[in-house]
């Protein structure tokens, strides 16, 4: 009862942030309208990535002030918080993917037509202002001349170097992996009925059916959490002789999963996991991974072990892209670190790379002070296309102009079976305007079916397009009705 009654509540909250947001770039087109000072020459403005990031720029850049050119090897916008959900069935992966070329499309004025380019940037020349930018696909490379650069090309899935794992393990970083994760899992369950159907070692139908997942950040828990749910519905259902035979574990180094969370909610998360039928092993870290066998070292009695396994799927965190960490040696001085890995371009609080001139970054390739989550993407995307359209990348003006602040509005986390786990910052909640915005560090946190109505409505809010709310909504739907569908040959 509860859960309804939060959904009916939170939902009109959500959608009013939201609509405040769109309201206020509104308020800007109209103020632009009766304005007579627009600029006399169009800026070209080439944007890596089509991420959280890059997206949030663009959309509040202004047409009529800039041309774009976007580069990224990937042609989609994906919404990561509901990729764990992709892994099991939950949602599809169309539903929570856009094509970069309907947000183009959207953006396109009379005097401007933005440009899409699916390559990889490899190289920046900051003397002639251009980047290379390469298409595996075709071949080519292609060179852009830009007055104005946005790096926000994220972050990578960070094995450590551990041996074994980039072989052997599948990533939780893309829409891609997710898929893979999907595919396996299906595969995984076929072959254990056939071996069990030919009378093959019971050994070797459990190890089909181990599926170990590296790394309790909330990538790892909220995969455990999907692959519980979709073992304890549609696997009790289709596969009734598998599933009690069916092993799920979370290993994860430190001493606590979800180690963003106070400690009572970590400790909540890992009971509910635990609760599910999930093995959760703390402290204890995997130091290498086989075709069929993952070691792991006790972070505490250094104790050796393995787990024979069918799935192995890495969330152990993530790391500079390899073009971030070249774009950084190319700066030099302050952008290599003296001690430990490069983990990002160093910006200032206007996000304008050290080092450089005309060249930003943002996002999880940035290092700005905030977290590497899509909240703060979104955040720094926001404030630096308006401070684009509002100073014109005019030095002067952007000195004078106010710095980057980050809110964290929370954090959330789905743990499984309809429960989350939440940290809100409710104070800053409602508001956008800074006579608004509470001071201090205050948590309202929440965990249980309470949680996971927050959890469904805000991040169903905060999708970019309407079209795959509608999406996702039918999916919920029909998965929460008909179950998952473990028929597609994804
Ligand atoms: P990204 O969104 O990763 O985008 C980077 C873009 O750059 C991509 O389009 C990529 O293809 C492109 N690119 C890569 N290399 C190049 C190149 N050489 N040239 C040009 N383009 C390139 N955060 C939250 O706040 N809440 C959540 O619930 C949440 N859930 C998550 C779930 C998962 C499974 C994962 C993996 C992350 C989650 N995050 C969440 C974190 C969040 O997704 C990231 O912090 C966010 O995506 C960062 O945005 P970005 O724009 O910096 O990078
Ligand atoms: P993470 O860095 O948060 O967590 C990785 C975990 O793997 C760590 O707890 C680490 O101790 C563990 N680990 C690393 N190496 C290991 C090893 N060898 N053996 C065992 N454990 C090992 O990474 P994650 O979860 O991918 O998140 C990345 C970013 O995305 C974070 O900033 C996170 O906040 C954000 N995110 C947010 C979500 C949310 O708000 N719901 C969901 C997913 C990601």
């Amino acid at each position: 009862r509860v859960a309804p009654a939060l959904v009916a509540g939170l939902l009109p909250m959500a959608f009013f942030t939201t609509a405040r947001d769109e309201w206020e770039d509104h308020l800007y087109d109209l103020k632009k309208q009766f304005s007579p000072n627009n600029p006399p020459r169009k800026e070209r403005v080439v944007i890596l990535g089509s991420g959280w990031g890059s997206l949030s720029f663009l959309q509040r850049l202004d047409p009529e002030k800039v041309d774009v050119t976007v580069v990224s090897p990937r042609s989609f916008f994906f919404y990561t918080p509901l990729l764990a959900g992709c892994s099991t069935g939950t949602v599809a992966s169309t539903s929570i993917t856009e094509s970069m070329r309907w947000h183009l499309d959207r953006f396109k004025s009379s005097s401007s037509r933005p440009l899409f380019l699916q390559a990889h940037a490899s190289s920046i020349d900051l003397e002639k202002k251009t980047v290379t930018c390469g298409s595996s696909a075709v071949g080519v490379s292609t060179v852009l001349e830009y007055d104005q650069l946005v790096v926000a090309v994220g972050a990578e899935s960070n094995t450590f170097n551990i041996k074994g794992v980039k072989k052997h393990a599948t990533m939780m970083k893309e829409v891609e992996d997710s898929l893979k994760v999907r595919r396996a899992v299906l595969e995984k369950l076929e072959s254990a009925n056939s071996l069990l159907a030919s009378g093959a070692s019971e050994e070797e139908v459990l190890r089909h059916l181990h599926w170990v997942v590296v790394g309790g950040g909330p990538t790892g828990v909220e995969l455990t959490a999907e692959l519980c749910d979709f073992v304890n519905s549609d696997v009790k259902e289709f596969f009734p002789g598998l599933a009690g035979k069916i092993q799920i574990s979370l290993v994860e180094g430190t001493g606590k999963v979800l180690g963003m969370f106070a400690p009572h909610i970590s400790e909540y998360a890992r009971n509910k996991l635990v609760e599910q039928g999930a093995n959760v092993t703390t402290s204890c870290f995997v130091t290498g991974a086989t075709e069929k066998t993952v070691n792991l070292l006790g972070a505490v009695d250094k104790k050796k072990t393995f787990i024979d396994y069918g799935l192995l799927v890495w969330a152990g965190g993530i790391g500079a892209r390899p073009f971030t960490k070249s774009f950084a040696t190319q700066i030099g001085g302050e952008q290599v670190p003296k001690k430990g890995p490069l983990r990002g371009l160093k910006v200032d609080n206007k996000f304008r790379v050290t080092g450089t001139e005309n060249v930003w970054a943002l996002g999880d390739c940035a290092l700005s002070g905030s977290p590497p989550t899509a909240q703060a993407a979104y955040q720094q995307g926001k404030y630096l296309g308006r401070l684009f359209r509002e100073t014109n990348c005019d030095k002067k003006i952007v000195d004078e102009h106010a710095a980057f602040e980050f809110h964290n509005y929370g954090s959330l986390a789905y743990v499984g079976s309809s429960t989350a786990v939440a940290d809100l910052k409710l104070h800053l909640w409602g508001s956008d305007h800074p006579a608004g915005r509470g001071q201090g560090d205050e948590s309202t946190v929440l965990e249980g079916k309470g949680a996971f109505a927050i959890w469904r409505s805000l991040y169903f809010s905060k999708m970019l397009s309407m079209k795959n709310r509608w999406q996702v909504l039918f999916d919920w739907c029909m998965s929460g009705v008909f179950g998952r569908d473990i028929s597609a040959p994804y």
